[in-house]
Parts: structure tokens; C-alpha cells; sequence
């Protein structure tokens, strides 16, 4: 995702966070202001853009190698390299933020990718290795020539939410809250968590990257004509419509399982979820 995605994810998750867990991210991270999630959210997309942090780019994302919008799954054996991916990555830097061997600047930074990575994990073209992710599918939307990876990063939502400040995604996040607590997703979020444990981490991981991945089938592309029917053409209105309750729903389910994730780590226990 871009900016205000990540951003609304982590304020989702600040708002779902229990005290203690509150407390322990703020003292990790030395910000107590009212956005200390957010302000963390996008950290990994410029340290991936260093010398020193360019080792962590392919943590960003899962090449899923199957075939949408015929078929769609992830398989944590072929698709999770050597190198790592976001499901590795995300059960690695799980264990190093309450690993009081390391040097509490690796316990910080391993906080800033979880915050990052669980935002990711939620987005169908993380999860899909379909021409990188959908990066070299060139369409243009509103006119402006783009790809698609980058209409469902940042261009959908920015154009539903007029915005990417931290204000927009501040006040989307409380939209998104209230659904979760009493709204269209009081019902389903019970489940959002189901499977999830500090146990097995890939095991949990790989059911956020599969539920997003399953969306590349429905959703990311057309069942009839596949990637050429949308190459190199304007994503209309009927793509923007069946497609932002889906980003929406990915960003608010990614919020309220960080939130969850982080109440496991820090409490061992997310009993109020
Ligand atoms: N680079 C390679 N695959 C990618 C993906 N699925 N998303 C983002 N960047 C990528
Ligand atoms: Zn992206
Ligand atoms: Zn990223």
C-alpha cells in the first residue's frame, strides 16, 4: 500500500490495541503522541530505498507462482525464496521485538516492519508474483497513465478518500473502526483472527497472505480475458466499484489483526478481540 493505507492500518490497530500494548509500542518507538503507529507505518518503504536497507525489498512481498484468474493460492515451499518474503519476514521480526538479547534499535525497527508488513500482507498484489506484482501491467486511471499494482497501492482508495495525508487516514480509521465494532464488519470480524498464533507465525501469516490472495481470483482480475482485458486500457467506473469494498475490507482486516498480533506478542494474549 501507500501512504494512507499504511497509515489507516496502523491507526485502526492503535484504536484496537490493548493499554499495555499501547504502552510498550510507545516506549519501543520513544513517541507517545496520539500517532505512534502511523507515524512508524511507512518507515519500511524508505529503508528499502538505502544501501543498508535495500537487503529488505523482497520482504515487502510473496510471489505467489499460480495461475489467476483460473487459480489462487500461496505455497509457502515454492513461493518463499532463500532470501525470504513477507511471510518469513513477518514471523522473523515477530520473535525480535520481545528478544531482549538484541539492542533495543533492532527490537524498534523489527516493530516498524511488523507495523508495515501486516499492512502488505493484506494487499492482493503483495501476494501474487503476476508480472511483479502487477507493477508492469500498464492502464491508465482517471486519465493518468499508471499500472496496477499502483491503482490498488494508493490511486483507488486516495480517490474514495479525496486525500493521503495523516488527517485522511486518521478519520478514514475511525470510519473503518466503527464498522468493525458496530457496523457491516461487527459480524465477520470475530473470524478475522481465527487461525492466528504466535505457535506456528508462518502458519498465521499464510492465512492473511492466501485470504488476500484469494481476491486476485475474484476481484484484481477480470474472470473473462484475464490481465489483457484490462492491459493498457482506463480501469473504468464498474473496476473502481467492485474493487474498493475489497481495499477497504483488506485495510480494515489488516488493522484489526496488527492490532490482535501486537496484543499476542505483548501480552501473549488478545482476549478482548
Ligand atoms: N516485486 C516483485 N514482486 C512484487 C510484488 N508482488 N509486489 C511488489 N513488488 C514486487
Ligand atoms: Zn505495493
Ligand atoms: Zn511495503
Amino acid at each position: 500500500w501507500g501512504t494512507l493505507g499504511h497509515d489507516t492500518v496502523a491507526f485502526i490497530a492503535q484504536n484496537f490495541i490493548s493499554k499495555k500494548t499501547a504502552h510498550f509500542a510507545q516506549q519501543l518507538l520513544n513517541d507517545s503522541s496520539s500517532a505512534y503507529l502511523a507515524n512508524v507505518a511507512t518507515w519500511a518503504d524508505s529503508y528499502r530505498y538505502t544501501a543498508e536497507g535495500s537487503f529488505s525489498a523482497p520482504l515487502h512481498y510473496i510471489d505467489a507462482f499460480d495461475k489467476p484468474p483460473q487459480q489462487c493460492n500461496v505455497d509457502y515451499k515454492r513461493d518463499c525464496p532463500e532470501e525470504g518474503c513477507i511471510v518469513s519476514a513477518i514471523a522473523n521480526y515477530t520473535s525480535r521485538i520481545t528478544d531482549t538479547k538484541l539492542p533495543a534499535i533492532e527490537r524498534q525497527k523489527a516493530l516498524k516492519w511488523i507495523v508495515h508488513f501486516l499492512g502488505d500482507i493484506h494487499q492482493p498484489l503483495h501476494v501474487e508474483n503476476l508480472e511483479i506484482g502487477g507493477n508492469t501491467i500498464n492502464v491508465t486511471f482517471d486519465g493518468v497513465a499508471t499500472n496496477l499494482h499502483h491503482i490498488w497501492d494508493s490511486n483507488m482508495m486516495e480517490k474514495l478518500i479525496g486525500g493521503y495525508n495523516l488527517t485522511d487516514a486518521q478519520k478514514w480509521a475511525t470510519s473503518l473502526t466503527k464498522s468493525i465494532k458496530k457496523g457491516k464488519y461487527e459480524s465477520q470480524s470475530k473470524k478475522w483472527t481465527k487461525g492466528m498464533s504466535l505457535k506456528d507465525k508462518v502458519g498465521s501469516a499464510l492465512i492473511w497472505a492466501r485470504d488476500a490472495n484469494s481476491y486476485m481470483c475474484t476481484t484484481v482480475l477480470p474472470k473473462k480475458g484475464g490481465v489483457e482485458s484490462i492491459r493498457g486500457k482506463e480501469l473504468d467506473n464498474k473496476y473502481y466499484d467492485t474493487s474498493i469494498p475489497v481495499i477497504t475490507l483488506q485495510i480494515a482486516k489488516a488493522g484489526y489483526r496488527l492490532a490482535a498480533w501486537l496484543d499476542l506478542i505483548v501480552e501473549g494474549s488478545n482476549s478482548h478481540h
